[in-house]
């Protein structure tokens, strides 16, 4: 690779581009977030100074050296945008999805039909979902668990930010198993994903093990959590799974006992959860 000592900003953003060829599916668009973060500036100003020379150009193309071997852009810049908000993220931390705001907006039902007040999250990883839905209730009363240590770090720094404290209590435990307190409603995004399943370079190189896999079919610790919220009498759970869930899960609770289980789909048209009533 060519060092530069000095370089202009459309020099800079040019080499980029050249760079995460291969690693991005946008790497014009990349090139640029890497740079205004890299000058703490927005994308515009890209544009109205691109004749200007820039600072510290090594410290760029270490930024950019880490994205082009598929390091994802949220771990090299330290934040996800996620709903209406950025969460701080770190290697050892997943990096929220997306798909996972479809939860989040039929947990807010369930929250306000039944006007609960004291719910449980298993596995909060940045907090992605703890935070936003304490946002939208100022009333509500989260225990949070996770098992990893790196999760309940990242996830109080982000409860902290947001000043949700009062809020939102962390735990670390294994599922609910910390958590003796009456609850009327559980919520888990839980690692679903069969031990064999192949993932891309930018997920299983970089984000953490424990967040991922669910066992040997990848549904085994969904359907722990299914048999802890029933022994506990929790009336409602709500769950992301995997796409090729839906049939398995049904049948296990076809044999528990359940009063509904109802499937959702991600905007892909793929199932990707559920909601559930004792
Ligand atoms: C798929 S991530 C979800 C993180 C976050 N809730 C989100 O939606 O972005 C699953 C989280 O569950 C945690 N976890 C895995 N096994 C667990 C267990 N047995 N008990 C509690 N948490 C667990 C992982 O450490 C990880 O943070």
């Amino acid at each position: 690779m060519h060092i530069w000592t000095e370089m202009t900003i459309k020099e800079g953003l040019s080499w980029a581009k050249e760079q995460l060829q291969e690693a991005c599916e946008r790497p014009a668009f990349e090139a640029e977030l890497l740079l205004a973060y890299h000058l703490g500036k927005d994308r515009t100003y890209l544009l109205t100074h691109d004749m200007d020379i820039f600072a510290d150009v090594n410290a760029f193309q270490k930024l950019i050296q880490r994205r082009a071997v598929h390091e994802p852009y949220e771990y090299i810049v330290g934040s996800a945008s996620f709903y209406d908000i950025h969460l701080d993220v770190e290697e050892g931390v997943l990096i929220p999805r997306p798909e996972t705001e479809i939860l989040i907006d039929l947990v807010a039902e369930i929250i306000e039909k039944e006007n609960i007040t004291r719910m449980a999250e298993i596995g909060i990883g940045s907090g992605a979902i703890s935070v936003i839905l304490a946002r939208k209730f100022p009333h509500l009363h989260i225990i949070a668990t996770d098992i990893c240590d790196t999760p309940l770090k990242v996830a109080g720094k982000n409860i902290e930010t947001f000043g949700l404290s009062k809020q939102i209590e962390l735990r670390k435990s294994n599922l609910i198993d910390a958590v003796p307190e009456v609850l009327e409603l559980v919520v888990s995004n839980p690692p679903y994903i069969a031990e064999d399943f192949l993932l891309e370079s930018n997920v299983i190189d970089y984000e953490p093990k424990e967040a991922l896999f669910g066992g040997r079919m990848g549904d085994e610790l969904l359907k722990q959590i299914i048999l802890d919220v029933k022994d506990r009498g929790i009336k409602y759970l709500a769950c992301e799974m995997g796409y090729d869930q839906k049939e398995p899960l049904q049948d296990f609770v076809n044999k528990i006992g359940v009063k509904y289980i109802k499937f959702y789909k991600d905007l892909a048209e793929f199932d990707r959860g559920f909601i559930l009533k004792f």
